[in-house]
């Protein structure tokens, strides 16, 4: 059996005017990574061995370093279209290269991918790489869609007939406008005819473009074989051209992302009302509520709760730990049999250890808590090392700011801090003491030692009866 192909052309030099973005096109992310990164994923899932080149033009330094931030193993090149002329031109600079010699030489298989289909399948690319028949200058992929609205429509002779050319919406007559079946910008080429046929392409069109779909005509004309592929689930290939399909995909790629957990053992009270992007771990036995975001590198261990409208961003949760409604976190971790919430904010570089508590209108900020400690309400934790075993009580608050620079709290193991009480620092609570309701702490407070700072009460017999008498 003939190789697969693995010589990869990808687009991605287009402005994506339509989507009225200050990022290109190939960089809006869709459920947090960027589109053109969900399609070298696919890419290397299929064809790991892959040879690929993507065309780059508008803001080209972005889009290869959000390429070259990752670890693919398939080899990369970028290659620049300077002027975007149409998909045919894109196309013509890559087979210009050096990259696109080499394919010509060996005479390889090319399949060409827009940048723009985020949906995209492993299977879909395994399918498009099978080779070719001998003799066909190229297989195209097409697909019956219930809206053909903006993709080039396939015409063929008859109803049922071979394919003779690919007309582009703009250039369409209205009765070609009823056409359902589209193309995809999805091909294979033999990299000689490809080669030879970008370069004789013309721009007498509406766009005044070069169209790789002119290509179709262009074999037809050349009396070369045609195969076509007819993809029949048409959410594997939906376009994301504006910032309504861009939604659109997103929600199709969210459910993909839901029903995998689901199937994996994850509950979701009510299914797809959480958003999950593709890079989240989630452990079996967790309980996911409506509303729910999770992003990032965010993982959830085995057995744990995350309650209603709770946000998450490369959070780390233990085993049996509970984040409940309306709590938000990021860049944290967060130990097992942890309760975290209602409405708790883990803000960046918290670290709360196994067993601790931190309750409803809690904010802790670079701080790491021990274990089997509480921090159960109303209180500001900022810049702090907690221990293990400590109680702070309601309304604590570190004063970690002097308008200047920030200062550390230190609370050892065993301390015990009552409510409304404020630790200005740099200040150390050490082992085991004890903290009086209402202080101000500005010292060290000793080992053991009960600390008050607070003045004194006095009571006035009877004044508060004179005072209404007036
Ligand atoms: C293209 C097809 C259309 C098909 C549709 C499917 C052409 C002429 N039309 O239209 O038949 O139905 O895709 O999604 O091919 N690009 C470049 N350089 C350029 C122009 C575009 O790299 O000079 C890249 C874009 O970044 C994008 C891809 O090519 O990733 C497709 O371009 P786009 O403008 O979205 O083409 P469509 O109008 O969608
Ligand atoms: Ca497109």
């Amino acid at each position: 059996m003939a190789s697969p192909t693995t010589s990869i052309i990808i687009l991605a030099a287009g402005l994506g005017k339509r989507m009225f973005s200050s990022l290109p096109k190939v960089l809006i992310p869709v459920c947090g990574r960027p589109m053109l990164l969900h399609i070298l994923d696919r890419v290397q899932e299929a064809q790991p061995q892959a040879r690929i080149a993507v065309v780059v033009g508008h803001q080209k330094d972005k889009v290869i370093e959000a390429v070259q931030s990752q670890k693919y193993s398939m080899k990369i090149s970028f290659i620049e279209q300077t002027e975007q002329k149409g998909t045919g031109h894109a196309v013509k600079c890559a087979m210009q290269s050096d990259w696109g010699k080499t394919a010509v030489d060996k005479k390889e298989h090319v399949l060409v991918l827009p940048g723009d289909l985020p949906l995209l399948t492993t299977e879909l690319v395994r399918d498009m790489t099978e080779p070719l028949k001998r003799g066909s200058a190229l297989k195209l992929l097409t697909a019956i869609v219930a809206d053909p609205l903006g993709y080039g429509r396939v015409i063929r002779r008859g109803k049922k007939g071979p394919v003779l050319r690919i007309v582009e919406e703009k250039d369409a007559s209205p009765l070609e406008r009823l056409i359902q079946e589209v193309g995809l910008s999805i091909y294979t080429f033999g990299a000689q005819f490809l080669n030879v046929g970008v370069a004789a392409l013309k721009n007498d069109n509406a766009q005044k473009e070069y169209y790789l779909t002119d290509l179709i005509g262009h074999a037809v004309a050349k009396k070369r074989a045609i195969e076509t592929r007819t993809w029949d689930i048409p959410e594997d290939v939906r376009g994301v051209n504006n910032p309504y399909e861009l939604a659109v995909a997103a929600k199709i790629l969210n459910s993909r992302v839901i029903k995998r957990h689901a199937l994996a053992g994850v509950r979701f009270v009510s299914i797809n009302d959480a958003r999950v992007d593709p890079t989240v771990k989630i452990g079996q036995d967790v309980t996911i509520y409506p509303g729910t975001i999770l992003e990032g590198s965010t993982e959830i261990g085995a057995g744990s709760t995350i309650g209603m409208n709770v946000y998450l961003k490369n959070v780390r949760v233990g085993e049996r730990s509970e984040i409940k409604a309306g709590s938000y976190g990021e860049n944290s971790v967060v130990g097992s049999d942890v309760r975290v919430g209602p409405y708790a904010h883990l803000r960046p570089d918290s670290d709360i250890g196994n067993h601790s508590k931190i309750g409803n209108f809690v904010e802790i900020k670079k701080s790491k808590i021990g274990e089997h400690t509480s921090i159960a309400h109303l209180s500001y934790v900022g810049d702090a090392v907690v221990g293990s075993n400590v109680n702070i009580g309601c309304g604590f608050v570190t004063c970690n700011y002097d308008g200047a620079k920030k200062h550390q709290t230190v609370v050892e193991d065993n301390v015990f801090i009552g409510s409304d009480c404020q630790a200005v620092a740099p200040v150390t609570f050490k082992k085991g003491s004890y903290v009086a309701s209402g202080s101000t702490i500005t010292e060290t407070v000793e080992e053991d030692a009960l600390a008050i700072a607070r003045s004194r009460q006095i009571n006035k017999p009877g004044y508060a009866k004179k005072i209404r008498q007036k």
